[in-house]
């Protein structure tokens, strides 16, 4: 299409707005509307062209927009300018984030106001509270099965509680981040309901079937996520009489964005999000959004199209408000999420760096570094104006999904390297991790962890044996796990407890609508009276707390660990050793050399091979983030098991 007739077209649907949205003053609204339209025209139309409705739908599509816009605050407006301005504004190292369930940190919305200082005392500006509209109870996926997409769920709060939440953040300085979970719904939700009614327009919003044919051939090609509780893709509804299309649980709907009905919906939620003061929305399972036949029915390019006209749209009315992408994928796969062929992001500014997190952990297992550097080395770069969300665990489980070619690399054989860190995790092995198994498929052999971060890495089993020795490497291991993410390039995210060193919580098998999902495992509430011994010298919540509280102090004054593809992976001898050099991208002479020791015994580091990197064997060096000088001898560096390194000359 004509850059023309699309302006054209632009014009010719201004003509037919709703008078309403006419008399309003549109100016800012007009500019970007304009400025994005063919990128949004054409999008829309390879998508939903071929139809008859296709100029309607386009007309409802600005709309939408345009009431968005309409209901927009002037605060949220003046932020949209000056980040429109300084748009690199979240590529800064000052970003330090964290996850929480509302009530596993707080006892609902209100009480979590009276929790700031608990970010401010960590240093936290960034919080993603997960789920909390409306969901059936029981059957709600932790929050990720929604029947209503307006309405908060009554036992955490309402609407003027996310408000009230909104303006503390910002007079705080911290963002917020909730979640879109645009792929599916729950079965209850009036959409579902509609449909199960027999109501066709409502049926069209899923994926259903008459009979098996069809499914039949998805199932050829499909993966299933849960197969221990869920297995298959598709259920039985007895009241439709119809088989819908539910990937995860049988109660969660996948959404049919074949039908532009759904992606208008969808992003009028995003916009009445992103209006209540929300500065960077989380958008749930992305790679699942376009099911096509004969292919896994994740990452499918048009997945990519409507994150794209998502952004496009969301640009116009709330431009700046980041997404985040929750695409638990394939390596070569997860960076596509920023968009392809560009250098802004053209999807999501933010993904999950799913394949470090999954690296550290086989650090942990492995106490070598063979894979995590293969992985590293293996790493799409990403794009300019883009960033990684850099987590060691989450409220999800941990699954093993490196590319088998660095294993092979690393010199493993990738099913019995994957079924050691399964049995590693889980205890199995030597009973230093104290993880659960997640979801195994027999007939693949797959099988995922779970487990919360200190009990992964071995704090609850050294607990237990009341070994000094080994609580002291457990602590060092959790906090290596920390600087890693705090230093890598991108923006931290901390799960909930971690920086307690919250062990695993096992009380979800009392409770039947969790038995069966081992993920409940790692999202423990918080015990505010224990929580209150990081105040208690000596302590291992203490020890953990203070020394994660100062890592982000300082990688907050360190500008090369701000995010501008400036890191390089440094080869080392010693393979108990990971190694990068982060450096201001625009004073290169600025540099971090970062040192880990994925060992348990101690390990040394020969400066002299660095030295073609840079690095000066004979300066002397300090620490930066302990302000010590580390032990160096005959031209080497010693660190202790555990121990890591944030090395500037001196
Ligand atoms: C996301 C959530 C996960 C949930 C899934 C289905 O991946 O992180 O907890 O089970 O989506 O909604
Ligand atoms: C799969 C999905 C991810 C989801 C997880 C739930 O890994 O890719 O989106 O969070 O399952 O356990």
């Amino acid at each position: 299409m004509y850059e023309q007739i699309s302006h054209s077209l632009l014009n010719s649907i201004l003509d037919e707005l709703k008078p309403e949205i006419k008399r309003q003053n549109l100016r800012y609204f007009y500019t970007r509307l304009g400025a994005n339209f063919y990128a949004i025209h054409s999008l829309f139309s390879t998508l939903y062209g071929d139809r008859d409705d296709f100029q309607a739908q386009m007309v409802r599509l600005v709309e939408t927009m345009a009431e968005g816009y309409i209901y927009r605050s002037e605060e949220s407006e003046r932020l949209d300018m000056s980040r429109e301005q300084d748009h690199n504004w979240f590529l800064s190292q000052k970003w330090v984030g964290m996850a929480l369930y509302t009530n596993g940190f707080a006892n609902d919305l209100a009480d979590l106001t009276t929790k700031i200082g608990y970010f401010q005392e960590l240093g936290v500006n960034m919080v993603h509270i997960m789920p909390i509209l409306k969901c059936p109870v029981g059957r709600s996926d932790g929050g990720y099965a929604i029947s209503s997409f307006r309405e908060i769920d009554s036992r955490v709060g309402d609407l003027n509680d996310i408000q009230r939440i909104s303006e503390q953040f910002r007079k705080n300085g911290i963002l917020l981040v909730l979640d879109i979970v645009l792929n599916h719904t729950s079965d209850e939700h009036e959409w579902a309901l509609k449909a199960k009614d027999g109501d066709l327009r409502y049926q069209n919003y899923y994926h259903t079937f008459e009979d098996r044919s069809v499914p039949d051939v998805f199932e050829q090609g499909m993966p299933w996520v849960f197969p221990e509780t869920d297995p298959g893709n598709f259920t039985w509804n007895e009241e439709m009489k119809r088989w819908v299309m539910t990937v995860f649980h049988d109660y969660q709907w996948d959404l049919n964005y074949r039908n532009p009905e759904v992606f208008i919906e969808i992003l009028s939620i995003v916009l009445f999000w992103a209006n209540q003061g929300v500065d960077v929305l989380r958008l749930d399972a992305v790679a699942f959004l376009w099911k096509k036949m004969g292919s896994t029915c994740q990452n499918e390019r048009k997945a990519h199209l409507i994150l794209q006209l998502l952004k496009d749209c969301c640009q116009v009315t709330a431009p700046g408000v980041l997404f985040i992408a929750e695409a638990i994928v394939a390596p070569g796969e997860m960076a596509k999420y920023f968009g392809e062929d560009a250098i802004v992001a053209k999807e999501c500014e933010i993904a999950y760096n799913a394949t470090l997190m999954a690296l550290l952990w086989d650090g942990i297992a492995t106490r070598n570094t063979k894979l995590l550097r293969e992985g590293i080395k293996s790493l799409p770069s990403k794009l300019d104006r883009a960033t990684w969300l850099t987590y060691v665990r989450c409220h999800d489980d941990i699954g093993f999904g490196f590319d088998d070619k660095d294993i092979v690399a690393a010199g493993y054989e990738p099913h019995s390297h994957r079924k050691f860190l399964i049995d590693y995790f889980s205890g199995q092995f030597d009973g230093t991790a104290r993880g659960l198994e997640f979801m195994r498929n027999d007939s693949t052999g797959d099988a995922r962890i779970c487990g919360s971060l200190a009990s992964l890495a071995g704090l609850e089993s050294a607990l237990e044996k009341g070994d000094q020795g080994l609580i002291d490497l457990a602590i060092n291991k959790i906090l290596l796990l920390n600087s890693i993410i705090l230093s890598f390039g991108g923006i931290p995210l901390i799960y909930n407890g971690d920086a307690l060193g919250i062990l695993n919580d096992y009380s979800y098998i009392d409770d039947p609508s969790k038995d069966n999902d081992s993920r409940w495992v790692h999202r423990a509430k918080i015990d505010w009276e224990k929580a209150a011994l990081r105040q208690q010298r000596g302590t291992v919540e203490c020890r953990i707390f203070t020394a994660m509280k100062r890592m982000i102090a300082i990688r907050k004054e360190i500008s090369a660990f701000a995010d501008f593809n400036n890191r390089e992976l440094l080869h080392s001898d010693n393979e108990h050793l990971l190694c990068f050099l982060r450096y201001n991208h625009l004073r290169a002479s600025e540099k971090v050399f970062v040192i880990a020791n994925f060992d348990d015994h101690p390990q040394q580091l020969e400066l002299e091979s660095y030295s073609r990197y840079g690095i000066n064997p004979r300066a002397k060096y300090i620490d930066l983030y302990s302000g010590v000088r580390p032990s160096q001898y005959d031209g080497s560096i010693a660190l202790q098991g555990g121990q890591f390194y944030w090395l500037s000359e001196s």
